[in-house]
């Protein structure tokens, strides 16, 4: 089939999906387990339940969806209270499971990237409220040295931390997380803990395994002034500087700097990452506002001029990661993954447009010489969406879940994924059959014009 203009990608590539064990596995007693126990916390008091039904064994069917997709890669994390239930007691089972799922993988042709903490924690950690536990950081190092030793045999690509300021703001500062905490020095503590605690399992699996490629996932936030004024910029260099860049610059310097507090050294954090993994969702405008105190005088206000997604999810401006690979590179001159991209989008009306938007703003870095590695969309389907559980309009899968029946329908957006990562790149002529209304942009010129035939080149 001749293909018309095409934005190409480097041959090894990696192109999969994320997920995350508490979200798919089902079944899982750790400390959102207990958070959901209480009314109020997750949307109509549901509970995770069963989820996907991972732990069952349904990876399996949803591994091979992946492959169909011509994914060659999938990141998914393992869930530590099943691993270590207690304090240095280490359950065999689960680690053969996790084994299970590595061999699946790779019998599909699959890269596995492992990420080793996605929010959620043990009972015994959360009897100790979580990452505020000055404890934390030598446990965790002891549990990734246990599982790197297990498991190392069947991965090389380790995510210590999967977004630590997300992490810390829902749970420490907002409390709508477990241990539902509002307390903006625990936030602090807990950025703290967190860094050192990728640290040392930074550390810990470098020692293991020195060939291997450690990282962790920063969550990124488009912050926009409100309206342009001295006052609303300096709310945005604030948020900007705490929220996305302090835990990365504290990671280049191995100094923790947060804006308006004490300056904290943390020396063996300083280039503790082979590469950086990026996650972005969405837009904010801030700005100043006296009757904030309780956030720094600081407001949140979702944009104009933008499509919104449901809630307070914040505006959907796809085109923006291209400034924060640009920033990362620059900042920390490490190979990029991105380990998650996606949009709540139950009909999948904006989905196609928003992925290749994102997928044409990675490839003009890629042009720009940033050495960005791979690409994982959130998610492989629909899952336990943590304070949202089952509310359908957070549903991020290229795949609907029926949580009823566990019925899988694919998305226009999974045949849409599926071309970009077959053709490791993306045409025209798949953006003008899947997105046509984001045709013009993407390729200019290009709509309903003739145009150079070009031969894509694969994966190889
Ligand atoms: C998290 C996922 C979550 C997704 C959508 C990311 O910040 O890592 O666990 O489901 O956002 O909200």
């Amino acid at each position: 089939m001749p293909i018309k203009a095409l934005h190409q990608f480097p041959r090894s590539f990696l192109w999969g999906c994320s997920t995350a064990a508490h979200q798919v596995e089902g079944q899982n007693v750790n400390d959102w387990w207990r958070w959901e126990q209480t009314p109020g916390h997750i949307y109509q008091n549901q509970k995770c339940g069963d989820a996907c039904e991972w732990w069952k064994g349904r990876y399996l069917e949803d591994f091979d969806r992946a492959a169909e997709m011509n994914n060659n890669a999938q990141r998914f994390s393992i869930e530590w209270s099943r691993i270590e239930p207690e304090p240095g007691k280490w359950d065999s089972y689960a680690l053969e499971r996790y084994r299970d799922m590595l061999n699946a993988l790779h019998e599909r042709g699959m890269r596995p990237m492992v990420t080793l903490h996605h929010f959620t924690n043990p009972l015994w950690v959360d009897d100790h409220k979580g990452w505020l536990w000055d404890e934390m950081p030598q446990h965790f190092a002891r549990f990734a040295r246990k599982v790197v030793e297990a498991l190392g045999d069947l991965c090389t690509l380790w995510c210590t931390i999967n977004e630590p300021l997300v992490y810390a703001t829902q749970g420490f500062s907002f409390g709508k997380w477990p241990p539902g905490i509002k307390d903006r020095n625990a936030v602090q503590r807990v950025t703290i803990n967190m860094l050192r605690g990728h640290a040392a399992a930074y550390h810990a699996i470098k020692d293991i395994q020195p060939e291997s490629e450690v990282g962790f996932a920063a969550h990124f936030i488009s912050f926009k002034a409100h309206a342009p004024t001295f006052m609303h910029g300096g709310a945005v260099w604030l948020v900007n500087r705490a929220f996305n860049q302090a835990f990365i610059l504290a990671i280049k310097d191995g100094v923790v700097r947060v804006p308006g507090s004490r300056a904290v050294p943390v020396p063996e954090a300083r280039n503790s990452v082979d590469w950086i993994g990026l996650q972005y969702y969405q837009q904010y405008h801030v700005g100043f506002s006296p009757f904030a105190p309780a956030s720094f005088f600081i407001r949140e206000h979702k944009p104009n001029g933008v499509p919104t997604g449901p809630g307070n999810w914040g505006g959907l401006a796809p085109e923006a990661i291209y400034d924060h690979i640009r920033w990362l590179w620059t900042t920390l001159q490490k190979p990029i993954y991105i380990t998650e991209s996606g949009v709540p989008d139950p009909d999948d009306t904006i989905r196609p447009g928003y992925l290749s938007k994102t997928v044409r703003a990675v490839w003009r870095a890629v042009n720009f010489n940033i050495p960005v590695r791979g690409f994982f969309f959130w998610s492989l389907m629909d899952n336990f969406e943590w304070s949202e559980g089952y509310d359908p309009r957070f549903s991020f899968g290229l795949y609907k879940t029926n949580f009823q029946t566990q019925e899988r329908t694919p998305r226009q957006s999974a045949r849409l994924y599926r071309e970009i990562c077959g053709l490791n790149g993306l045409s025209a002529q798949t953006v003008n059959r899947f997105a046509p209304d984001v045709l013009s942009d993407l390729f200019p010129g290009e709509a309903g014009q003739a145009s150079v035939t070009l031969k894509p080149h694969g994966r190889g």
